[in-house]
């Protein structure tokens, strides 16, 4: 199959971005990240790209609505000069319009992955385990999904999940999350990388994701 080249978009910390640049580094017959993209010109993930040697592109949103479809059709061709083939959204925390999934869709998906932290469909938007916390619930996780264009609503591919303690407050309740983010990463490269993780296929039966 080759080496499969990715795009990731962050606008953080970088955690899991430095997972999937971590693998990659190791996997290089299997994978390579050819370029990250944050929103935020101060977010650390950009430090830890330019660690791995990954070129980087800051590119900050408009903040009037009506330019952000040509924006995001900026980013999406950006990326694809790079030679990107896949996107994944590693802590990127803005809603991806048509005009940025359009080059990337396959036959019925697009090619863009997404971590997120709860037990999706539970707790969708910008803050899950805040949400999931107060909400008591006993037992929460992360999500690795494809991206479609209703929020955090794409087909699941991967799952963790994580009690909550009773002597819990909200960091202990997501620190226990946050460390089974980067392992998932790991978990999700092995199968996509070796076209083992499916999805219902128009056909009836199921397709390898990364044949997509
Ligand atoms: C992670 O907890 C990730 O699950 C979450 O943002 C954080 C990024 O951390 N993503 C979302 O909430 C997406 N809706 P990082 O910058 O250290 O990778």
């Amino acid at each position: 199959m080759g080496s499969r080249k990715i795009a990731i978009m962050a606008s953080g910390d970088g955690t899991n971005a430095e997972a999937i640049m971590q693998w990659c580094q190791k996997n290089p017959q299997l994978a390579q990240v050819v370029v990250l993209l944050s929103d935020q010109k101060d977010a650390y993930v950009l430090t830890r790209a330019q660690n791995y040697k990954v070129p980087c592109l800051c590119m900050s949103y408009p903040t009037s609505r009506t330019e952000r479809p040509a924006h995001e059709e900026k980013m999406s061709q950006a990326l694809l000069e790079f030679g990107a083939e896949w996107v994944f959204l590693a802590g990127f925390m803005r809603v991806l319009g048509k005009a940025f999934l359009r080059p990337w869709a396959s036959e019925q998906f697009y090619k863009i992955a997404n971590i997120h932290p709860s037990l999706l469909p539970a707790f969708k938007g910008a803050h899950a385990y805040q949400d999931a916390f107060e909400e008591g619930v006993k037992n929460s996780g992360v999500t690795i999904h494809l991206v479609t264009e209703a929020l955090d609503n794409g087909p699941i591919l991967l799952q963790k999940s994580f009690p909550r303690h009773e002597d819990d407050d909200f960091n202990t309740f997501k620190a226990r999350g946050r460390s089974l983010e980067g392992p998932l990463w790991h978990e999700f490269l092995e199968l996509w990388s070796r076209g083992q993780l499916m999805v219902p296929s128009k056909a009836g039966g199921h397709d390898a994701i990364s044949s997509l």
